[in-house]
């Protein structure tokens, strides 16, 4: 390794500024007098998108296998499999040249409709965070780096380079942090992406707080941070906020700015100084791997086919799926001939091959007669012809498929979708041939939750298989023929109508702002709030086998909070054929001196079961399993209390339960303050020693002010009433009796309290 600090010395001013902004829009600057390399990075996050021509903004790249992308490969919930995903991605970009690829996403789905969901993982920052460890972890075990994207609040593609995510720090701590703040302590990715969009006024790209404070002080971050693509639009600013490298390049005012700033003292030479150690490290460490050489493409074909069968989820399932010696069949709908297995923008592929899911299953449906119809056409333009066509097939048929992706002019980056449904002319043609063929099976292609209440009571079994990467037509076919057993469960809520969603009063924004008003209440922490029903809950995914629980035990019913608690219970194929049981564990805090969630997840296992087998699974939950982000405090903090410990097959099947009592280890100060009312000096247990021997002759004479009675209700009545006025304006109350000015009494209790 060199010796980076030597270099720094060594290095103009002219030559450091020119390190923290691109050489082209792929390529770091490099530094031939010193020995510095160039660091060439590209897109993932579900494949190599290696532009030939480092020059280019062009869509086009090198062949690279497309692997399921985020949306898909979150409800496999298979830490394993998303290491050894990241580990043929890092092959192919050794051989592709490539340094760093920019992924994983880890943003939250706060909507259903944003145009990007398909790149993410889930609305659940533990899921997410969890997943985005293991890929990272499986990218840069091989010598590669990733850059955890778009750090932070980059919610929706409407607005998404201007628009300010106004959301609490509360809320920012607990839905839409922790996955970066997960997958930077757990695995340390060699760079973090800071998002296109403002927070709270500032944009991502200048907000020191988050990459400095939070982000490099706090959660121990060691890489460089990287602006998204034109995300920077003060360099200097964005400099002093801890933004090391502006993407893309060349941008030689940009570069200039900064020396004039370094030399007209406004900026800190060792601020400078820091972002370029922190560029230098990577950009060495990357060099310690020769790039170049071939990837074993078939081999990865086959993972990509397997990882698309762990990640589909099979939503309803009357017990026509797995078909079963099925005479005719027919398929309707283009996505049969022409795969739609990715998202349009910068996460694009160009795939190294691509499995025609028509071809796939003739090759698993034995002696079937199968016939094939588009059904729907490109556009959403009306074509009766087309649904008639599809009619007359199934009519005919044994067995009806229908074959339908969400085109790409209805979901992309780049945009948001204006709702939740297929288009028209795919709706129109699932009622009509499910109106003349029940053994109708509807297999999708979308990248977050679509609405079904059109069409689903008409089909027989949903089959949500996401944009499953290249190999999905394969993968598809093994499911639909049980050759592999469905086990994918959501990582998001499909809800019932876009109506539903938590932010719909809040989205997309006004006036350049969008308002987080629901706050923590995102997905199922907000479905389950508000009883409100859904489509599928999130965790929900069917098998062609069944799970029985049992034995639910914890490690200790009583523990400290730093302590932890390991959880356990035996998982039992209750049914047929093979299996793979994802077993959830969500936790609810009984009572909390601030609103929480009726559950959360924290922690999840997966476990492959031969029918009648038994296995225990552990899963342990630490300290943050039970706290949550006082914004009062600044910090993480549990409180004494009890728990209960949900553990099921979904959010909303808990299959058994426990409940245990957590004792808080922080040592909290008082929060009271002049302004406290009673409740608060009540609720607060060293207030509460202070107050009560006041409490009586307060009551008093508050009795005395409204006219004295000895009625219990009244007194009562009083009291509730009292609860909750700030302290200073209840002794008022008392009028001369009082011995000195409510204030002084007050500070002087408060110096009781505080110490
Ligand atoms: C996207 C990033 C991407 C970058 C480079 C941006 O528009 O938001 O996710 O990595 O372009 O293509």
């Amino acid at each position: 390794m060199a010796d980076i600090e030597t270099i720094i010395a060594q290095m103009t001013l002219q030559e450091k500024a020119a390190l923290c902004t691109g050489a082209t829009a792929w390529n770091t600057t490099p530094l031939e007098r010193l020995g510095v390399p160039q660091l060439f990075v590209a897109d993932g996050p579900h494949g190599v998108r290696r532009v030939p021509d480092a020059t280019s903004m062009a869509i086009g790249a090198l062949p690279a296998t497309c692997f399921p992308t985020a949306s898909a490969t979150a409800c496999a919930w298979d830490r394993a499999l998303l290491h050894q995903m990241g580990q043929a991605l890092a092959e192919e970009a050794i051989a592709l040249g490539v340094d760093v690829l920019l992924g994983p996403g880890v943003n939250m789905k706060r909507t259903p409709v944003c145009g990007r969901n398909f790149e993410y993982l889930s609305e659940d920052p533990f899921l997410a965070g969890e997943l985005a460890a293991s890929l990272i972890d499986g990218i840069q075990s091989r010598g590669v780096g990733t850059s955890l994207k778009h750090f932070a609040a980059n919610n929706q593609e409407y607005q998404r380079m201007t628009i300010s995510a106004e959301v609490d720090e509360r809320t920012l701590r607990e839905i839409y942090l922790p996955a970066f703040e997960t997958a930077v302590k757990k695995a340390q990715p060699w760079t973090v992406m800071c998002a296109y969009n403002r927070i709270n006024g500032v944009y991502a790209s200048e907000q020191r707080e988050l990459l400095t404070e939070i982000l490099k002080n706090e959660w121990g971050f060691e890489g460089f941070v990287v602006s998204d693509w034109t995300a920077v639009h003060d360099r200097v600013a964005a400099l002093r906020a801890g933004l090391d490298l502006e993407m893309p390049g060349p941008r030689p005012r940009r570069v200039q700015a900064v020396v004039d700033a370094v030399q007209a003292g406004e900026l800190d030479e060792a601020a400078l100084d820091e972002a370029v150690r922190r560029i230098l490290r990577i950009v060495f460490k990357a060099a310690e791997i020769p790039k170049g050489g071939a990837f074993d493409a078939a081999g990865h074909h086959a993972l990509a086919r397997r990882i698309a069968a762990e990640s589909m989820v099979l939503l309803k399932n009357d017990g026509i799926l797995p078909l079963r010696a099925v005479g005719r069949i027919a398929v309707i709908g283009r996505a049969a001939q022409e795969a739609h297995f990715q998202g349009g923008g910068s996460s694009h592929i160009t795939p190294t091959q691509v499995d025609v899911p028509l071809e796939e299953l003739r090759k698993l449906a034995g002696g079937a007669e199968i016939t094939y119809c588009a059904g729907y056409p490109v556009d959403d333009s009306s074509q009766p012809d087309l649904i008639a066509e599809a009619v007359a097939a199934a009519l005919a048929s044994d067995v009806a498929l229908l074959y339908v992706a969400l085109p790409t002019f209805k979901e992309s980056e780049g945009y948001d979708r204006a709702d939740l449904d297929l288009t028209r002319h795919q709706v129109a043609l699932i009622q009509a041939v499910t109106a003349v063929q029940p053994r109708s099976v509807v297999i999708l292609n979308n990248g977050s939750a679509v609405a079904m209440n059109a069409w689903i009571d008409g089909a027989a079994a949903v089959l949500e298989a996401w944009m499953a990467g290249q190999a999905g037509g394969g993968a598809v076919a093994d499911l639909l023929f049980g050759v592999a057993n469905p086990s994918g469960k959501l990582a998001e809520t499909f809800p019932l109508r876009l109506a539903d969603t938590p932010a719909t009063l809040n989205y997309p924004g006004e006036a350049g702002q969008v308002r987080y008003g629901e706050g923590i209440f995102i997905g199922y922490r907000y479905y389950d709030a508000k009883q409100q029903p859904v489509l599928f809950p999130f965790g929900h995914g069917l098998s062609y086998t069944t799970f029985a629980y049992s034995a639910l035990r914890v490690s200790s019913a009583t523990f400290r909070d730093v302590d932890g608690v390991a959880v356990s219970v035996d998982v039992t194929n209750t049914g047929p054929v093979a299996g793979q049981e994802i077993v959830q564990v969500y936790v609810h805090d009984r009572q909390a001196s601030l609103l929480r969630p009726p559950k959360e997840l924290k922690g999840f296992a997966k476990v492959r079961l031969q029918p009648g087998e038994t296995k225990t699974v552990l899963v342990p939950l630490d300290f943050r399993a039970f706290a949550f982000y006082h914004p009062g405090y600044g910090r993480w903090i549990t409180e004494d209390g009890q728990f209960d410990i949900l553990v099921g097959a979904s959010s909303v099947d808990i299959c058994c339960s426990v409940t245990v009592a957590v004792q808080s280890t922080a040592a909290l100060p008082s929060l009271l303050g002049r302004l406290s009312t009673l409740r608060q000096w009540l609720d607060d247990p060293a207030g509460r020693v202070v107050i009560e021997p006041l409490y009586t002759q307060i009551k008093q004479g508050i009795q005395a002010a409204f006219g004295g009675s000895a009625d219990a209700e009244e007194d009562m009545e009083i009291m509730q009433f009292l609860l909750d006025v700030p302290l200073p304006d209840m002794l008022e109350f008392q009028g001369d009796a009082l011995p000195a000015a409510p204030e002084q009494i007050v500070d002087g209790l408060l110096q009781q309290v505080h110490g």
